[in-house]
């Protein structure tokens, strides 16, 4: 688990172009789903491509805690025997879902309609994280909470023997609250309904269907209204985890600043909720482009080529946008350092509650190497230098956050001077082979700071 070891230090410098073929793991999303779900279905499901990060690891921990089969074969091949809708055992210890929000927010939601007594922890930044948004509306259901104030873990949530079916819109844009809830619902006699105001990432609509749950999706002026017909039997499935285009992010905006750089990454699931981060950079004028598109698994697919941009401008990045490149923010500013004028980033509220506050994070390392950011409760601006003007020079906190410090270390690959970062060890989490990758493509990473 990241934040509980030893920090890594870490620098990167300008080096000479990036190019070559970017692999990278597996869906952290879909991750987590495809052994949650596997646990909950009758039978064996077999995985392949699963992102074997540090979060994912400790969702696969939980669901044997709570009586799964869970292997690993090696090279990301994975079975799941599942133990059915409504079989969690009540595990005999403490689940500890490490530094991630979306493991202990849908496994609190799987299990919260069990009855059982489950109490749930993580690390300093996951502890700090509110989850309220999900108790709250899993108390609809008869499931009880006891955590610290402001709704804080270390808590536990105890499941009605008798819970009912809830109808529940999501106050905020959070794919979390609303996967905490379907999956609540699934042990529930009758119909849980879902409304989101905005569309959120819908793999958990995808793969619910997929494991054979009654699911509809309507779209009407309410908003994204999501039945889902409680107590079915999942069926287990054969599931191949798409690359993540949320890692696929990194080697792509470092090609984007690095001079000279070309860098294919292949594979990477554009499902438009969550393909937000590509439109933007396109709208840039980064050269990025869609090549050998495709149908993989019901998803669309493509391989990404992305070459350095030295003539990308500041824009306005549309609020509505915002669910569909939520985790990409941190790495967009970074590219916005380089494009020229201001990016404005609006309507992102939500990054405040990330693995850390993500708008102060970024503000704090980005001003330290020279750059000019603004920032209010819900939004914030980056006055970008051009692609050979960004100062670098500084060493910048992660807060535990991987995003936060693969991002600066992407910042520290076109800057004037190296960029550092105080501790690299929650990459792991979920981008386990990013120094590597990033090494081969011909970054300058060392484990040591300026
Ligand atoms: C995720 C949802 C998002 C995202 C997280 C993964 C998911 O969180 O930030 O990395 O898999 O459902 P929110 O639901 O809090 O926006």
């Amino acid at each position: 688990m990241s934040g509980h070891g030893t920090p890594i230090p870490m620098t990167s410098r300008r080096a000479g172009p990036l190019s070559g073929v970017a692999e990278v793991p597996g869906d952290k999303s879909i991750s987590h789903r495809s052994l949650i779900l596997g646990a909950m279905a009758i039978g064996e499901t077999h995985i392949s491509g699963l992102l074997e990060g540090e979060d994912v690891l400790d969702t696969a921990k939980a669901m044997r805690a709570f009586g799964a089969e869970v292997t690993d074969h090696g090279n990301g091949e994975w079975t799941v025997v599942g133990v059915g809708v409504g079989g969690f055992a009540e595990p005999d210890q403490v689940i500890d879902c490490g530094n991630s929000g979306t493991g202990v927010r849908l496994i609190m939601g799987a299990a919260a309609t069990q009855p059982i007594s489950v109490t749930y922890t993580g690390d300093a930044s996951l502890n700090k994280r509110p989850m309220a948004r999900v108790t709250d509306p899993l108390a609809l259901f008869g499931t009880t909470t006891l955590g610290r104030s402001g709704g804080r873990l270390p808590m536990t949530l105890k499941g009605s023997s008798d819970p009912v079916p809830v109808r529940y819109e999501v106050p905020v844009p959070s794919a979390q609250v609303k996967s905490a809830v379907l999956l609540a619902g699934l042990n529930v006699p009758g119909k849980t309904v879902v409304i989101e105001k905005e569309a959120t990432r819908d793999h958990s609509e995808r793969m619910l269907a997929g494991f054979g749950a009654e699911i509809t999706v309507e779209d009407t002026e309410e908003g994204r209204v999501i039945t889902l017909t409680g107590q079915p039997e999942l069926k287990p499935q054969v599931i191949a985890v798409p690359r993540d285009p949320s890692s696929a992010a990194f080697p792509v905006c470092a090609a984007l600043v690095t001079p000279g750089s070309d860098v294919l990454v292949p594979g990477i699931g554009l499902n438009p909720t969550r393909a937000g981060l590509f439109a933007t950079l396109r709208d840039m004028g980064a050269d990025l482009t869609y090549e050998n598109e495709r149908e993989e698994g019901g998803e669309p697919v493509a391989d990404l080529r992305a070459k350095f941009s030295p003539n990308m401008q500041g824009i306005e990045v549309p609020p509505e946008r915002a669910a569909s490149m939520i985790d990409e923010y941190p790495i967009l500013s970074v590219v916005a350092s380089y494009a020229k004028g201001t990016t404005m980033m609006a309507g992102v509220k939500e990054l405040r509650v990330k693995e850390s506050d993500r708008i102060d994070a970024m503000a704090r390392g980005l001003r330290a190497n020279g750059i000019t950011v603004d920032e209010g409760d819900d939004w914030w601006s980056v006055e970008g230098l051009g692609p050979d003007g960004v100062p670098g020079g500084a060493t910048c906190e992660s807060f535990l956050d991987h995003r936060i410090a693969m991002s600066f270390l992407i910042l520290g690959m076109g800057a004037q001077k190296p960029v550092s970062i105080d501790d690299g060890s929650p990459i792991a989490t979920s981008f386990p082979i990013f120094e590597r990758l990033m090494a081969d493509l011909g970054a300058q990473l060392i484990r040591a700071n300026i």
